[in-house]
């Protein structure tokens, strides 16, 4: 058995504590493993390395992707598809598992149904992959999140302003909600509820003729404000993603505020500071939950699954499921921040 391993779209904390988790249980069956370099670039390209136990000793609290990562979509260029399954055969690969978002897991799924013996494993920051409870990395971002908030706090607090955060999150607003609800944010703004800059701007005016003289809000860059327009955001990605930072939504929230409040605001874009460091103990421990699973998948043959996390249980779920779709904010988790606002 060799079993090929690569992690694709942006990076996260625990991605090589997944990684670690595949070579040692890997090892455990005396199988092989071959690290792919950046996504499927490197399988397009057959760029690999062989991963032993030392070459991963150590990297269980590193932040990044030992293997490098990417956004190419082999789906995208005329014969990237074959090539990556050519390399597969030529590097002898018996395996394939890939850890990542679902724009990795839909090319996952794809090779899968062209025959390629495939397994996935669940990362992303945004927290938005269904059938699971929890991806690899959200709860480093959200933790990088609200320690932000905290400190923020006192600041705000001491200058009577309003602070606008603007946090990742493309298509889900995990990152804002629970950040936002751990951090004690007086207002949230995401995409699954659409919310009018009107609507902010006459609650913070509330706040203050409650005595509230400073407030926190929150929003994900994906944010649904009617009376904000995306214009020209320039090229989009291999998977057809614009670049959210660029609609700079925290900077035009805070313009409003201000001209329409009075109060004086400031504006916070935490970008890819969510996304590095050292992971959590809680993405610790789910990578190497995951990373030993998808290895025990693999000497299953289960192919076409993907360990996920639902409960305190790892179960394995079809990629034809998982990419589906994408999964929003539950909004009783959303109503329950509200109170606090
Ligand atoms: O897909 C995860 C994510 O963190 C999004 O929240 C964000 O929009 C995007 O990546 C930014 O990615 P990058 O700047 O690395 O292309």
């Amino acid at each position: 058995m060799k079993i090929g391993v690569l992690t694709g779209g942006g990076d996260c904390p625990g991605l090589n504590a997944a990684i670690r988790a595949v070579v040692r249980r890997a090892t455990c069956y005396k199988y092989d493993v071959l690290g792919i370099k950046n996504g499927w670039a490197g399988m397009i390209r057959g760029n690999m390395e062989p991963l032993t136990s030392k070459s991963v000793s150590g990297i269980l609290p590193i932040g990044g992707t030992m293997l490098g990562t990417s956004r190419t979509n082999p789906m995208k260029r005329e014969g990237d598809m074959n090539r990556v399954q050519e390399n597969f055969k030529a590097f002898g690969m018996t395996a394939l598992i890939a850890i990542g978002g679902d724009d990795t897991l839909s090319v996952a799924y794809k090779l899968f149904q062209l025959g390629m013996p495939v397994v996935g494993v669940p990362k992303t920051m945004d927290n938005d992959i269904l059938e699971t409870d929890y991806c690899i990395g959200f709860d480093s971002a959200v933790t990088t999140v609200v320690e932000a908030l905290d400190k923020l706090h006192t600041t705000a607090s001491a200058h009577h302003r309003a602070m606008v955060v603007e946090v990742m999150g493309r298509d889900a607003g995990w990152v804002a909600t629970v950040g936002g609800l751990a951090g004690g944010a007086d207002f949230i703004m995401i995409p699954e509820a659409s919310c009018s800059l009107d609507e902010l701007c006459q609650h913070l005016k509330n706040r203050l003729a409650r005595g509230k003289s400073f407030s926190i809000i929150v929003v994900s860059e994906g944010a649904q404000i009617p009376e904000i327009h995306n214009g020209d955001l320039g090229k989009t990605d291999d998977f057809g993603h614009i670049r959210l930072d660029r609609r700079g939504v925290g900077e035009t929230v805070a313009r409003e505020i201000e001209s329409r409040t009075g109060l004086e605001a400031r504006v916070v874009v935490l970008g890819h500071l969510q996304r590095g460091g050292s992971p959590t103990v809680f993405d610790r421990v789910l990578a190497t939950r995951l990373g030993v699973a998808a290895v025990d998948l693999v000497r299953e043959s289960k192919f076409g699954y993907v360990p996920m996390l639902r409960g305190n249980q790892i179960v394995p779920v079809e990629l034809a499921r998982v990419v589906a779709g994408t999964r929003t904010v539950d909004l009783d988790l959303y109503e329950l921040a509200k109170v606090f606002f």
